[in-house]
């Protein structure tokens, strides 16, 4: 024991070493035979492999392949040498062991890191759980971006991915139980188009975080990818199966060679030509197909925009008295002390003269139609000047604010919520969605709240509880004549006006539900004329306004360039 420190507190730091290890490592391991026996059901082993472990822990997988009987040669990297000590006492000669950084090393080649040490330049399987979100130093990091330039190197999985299809023999198989954003999120985009030309998917599944023991991720869920090398290009007519499922059983009967889960057999080809390329496929062919079809999206006829962050919120944001507010994070003011007079456009642009002057300002929350004014910001003079020039706060999109629109919270539970901003300043809880023409503020904000709309989000755009600006933007838009625009609309009204009298709205928003999905699944209109895709001839950054297009707004982001490409 260590002079003068308490044990409770040794064990603290014992703790914190090893989650620091953990951390750096992402040394979870893959003790799970549901997952294990899977991922050997679709590697079709048999005698003579070459099979490589690319970061093998104390072998998990050692263990599944040995179980399977199969002679085969077994190939492990890691770069943690406790972990490969481990594994000697486990598996002794029966692997070959080497200790190498799989993603940064040079590999292949004669004078390459395998070459050197009896390994083979390629391998005829490759099986694993690489390390995921782990802690990257700056030198790593700046090295991963030298190395994979254009690739998303924070996740280092993904690199792990592409490392090793190189590693694979034409012919070969890998399968890779990693987390389930790469197959939708933007960043990744690049990763997903070299996998879609140059491989051949053979099953995707999604698998909810917790089914892997010890692992439970907030953010995203898992994915097990199995692909393999072709002899020369992907078989154009090559399809394969995404399949979801939400129970250990499943993966157990699939390894049995029993259907289980909720699947979808998708040519490989057409995800290519979806937008973004997202490997993600709904079980209901209606959003499929309207996905694929999809001409006009949210951000043809919309600015999806986020709002602004203060820099110091305990400071600057208060709840109103009284209003329903979660938590005790923020001060709260009595309603007396709102200003909710118009301002002037001076007074929108550079702060009301006073020492604090708290106007009405939007923020996420699962409000629908309309959201009540809960929060207040400072907009006094000197609290812009705080937000202008303070290094943490973003004043972004400032033309924006005071303008009609609608909000959806970043971070939704199920559905989307979409609700009217009401000329009201707007912060980074919320994507402002800023229609190009007055007359589709009300028809949007009926389509956004229906479930159609969530499903074409969730399932063919993004299934992640994050819903940024950018993801948005790509939710389809059905074709709709001005007729049916300016029916959606009076429907939105009514919806807002009893919302607000705090009458029920549960038969209006079925009825509108149900007209908005027949809407998306029509076919084509008689005629395009007359519709909202006349907006597509339209300049996408005019505000279409008209008093914004005759005065523009005289102020402007303190920091141009990211405020620009900040949606
Ligand atoms: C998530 S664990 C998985 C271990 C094992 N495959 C399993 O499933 O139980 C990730 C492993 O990757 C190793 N690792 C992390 N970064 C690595 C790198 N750049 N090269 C090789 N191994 C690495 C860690 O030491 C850890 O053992």
């Amino acid at each position: 024991m260590t002079a003068g420190v308490k044990p409770s507190r040794l064990n603290e730091m014992a703790r914190t070493v090893q989650d620091r290890q953990a951390n750096v490592l992402c040394a979870f391991y893959t003790h799970s035979d549901p997952i294990r026996n899977y991922m050997m059901s679709r590697l079709s082993l048999s005698d003579g492999l070459s099979v490589l472990e690319p970061a093998c822990g104390d072998g998990a997988f050692v263990e599944a392949l040995h179980s399977t009987g199969f002679r085969m040669t077994i190939w492990c990297l890691d770069k943690d040498p406790a972990a490969l000590d481990r594994l000697h006492e486990r598996f002794g000669q029966t692997v070959r062991v080497h200790r190498a950084d799989t993603i940064l090393s040079p590999l292949k080649g004669g004078s390459g890191l395998l070459a050197r040490n009896g390994f083979p330049e390629r391998f005829d399987r490759i099986v694993g759980n690489p390390p995921y979100g782990g802690w990257l130093d700056y030198e790593t990091r700046a090295a991963l971006k030298k190395a994979f330039p254009n690739f998303h190197v924070r996740e280092t999985y993904a690199l792990f991915i592409l490392r090793c299809f190189e590693l694979l023999n034409n012919g070969g198989v890998l399968s890779f139980i990693v987390p389930d954003t790469f197959l939708t999120v933007g960043a990744h985009r690049p990763l997903r188009e070299i996998l879609l030309k140059s491989s051949e998917l053979m099953e995707v599944i999604t698998l909810p975080s917790k089914l892997f023991p010890g692992v439970a991720f907030g953010y995203s869920g898992l994915c097990i990818i199995t692909l393999r090398k072709p002899f020369a290009r992907p078989d154009s007519k090559h399809k394969f199966r995404l399949i979801s499922v939400h129970l250990a059983e499943e993966l157990t009967a699939l390894a049995g060679g029993v259907d289980a889960g909720i699947s979808v057999t998708v040519l490989q080809r057409q995800i290519l030509q979806r937008p973004d390329m997202r490997i993600w496929a709904s079980a209901e062919p209606e959003i499929e197909s309207v996905l694929h079809a999809a001409k006009l999206r949210l951000g043809d006829v919309a600015e999806c925009k986020t709002g602004i962050y203060t820099g110091d919120n305990r400071r600057f944001i208060r709840s109103i008295a009284g209003s329903p507010v979660r938590g005790e994070y923020y001060s709260s003011l009595p309603a007396s002390d709102v200003c909710d007079r118009s301002l002037s456009e001076g007074e929108k642009a550079r702060g009301i003269s006073a020492l604090e002057a708290w106007i009405p300002i939007v923020k996420g929350g699962s409000h629908r139609f309309v959201q009540k004014t809960s929060w207040v910001l400072d907009w006094s003079v000197s609290a812009i000047a705080f937000y202008r020039s303070d290094t943490k706060a973003r004043f972004q999109n400032s033309d924006f604010y005071f303008r009609e629109g609608l909000g959806v919270p970043m971070v939704t539970s199920t559905r989307i919520n979409a609700f009217l901003i009401e000329q009201r300043v707007f912060d980074q809880s919320v994507v402002g969605i800023f229609p190009k023409r007055q007359e589709w503020l009300w028809p949007l904000l009926v389509i956004l709240n229906c479930s159609f709309a969530t499903k074409l989000l969730k399932e063919g755009i993004n299934p992640t509880a994050n819903n940024s600006a950018n993801y948005l933007k790509k939710i389809p838009l059905p074709n709709l004549t001005h007729e049916e625009l300016r029916h959606l609309g009076a429907i939105g009204r009514l919806i807002a006006r009893k919302r607000r009298a705090g009458l029920n709205t549960d038969a209006e928003e079925q009825a509108a539900n149900e007209q908005v999905a027949e809407l998306y699944q029509r076919g084509n209109l008689p005629t395009m004329q007359g519709t909202w895709l006349d907006a597509h001839s339209s300049d996408g950054n005019t505000p279409l306004f008209p008093c914004l297009r005759e005065r523009p707004h005289p102020y402007e982001s303190k920091r141009r360039g990211r405020s620009r490409s900040a949606p």
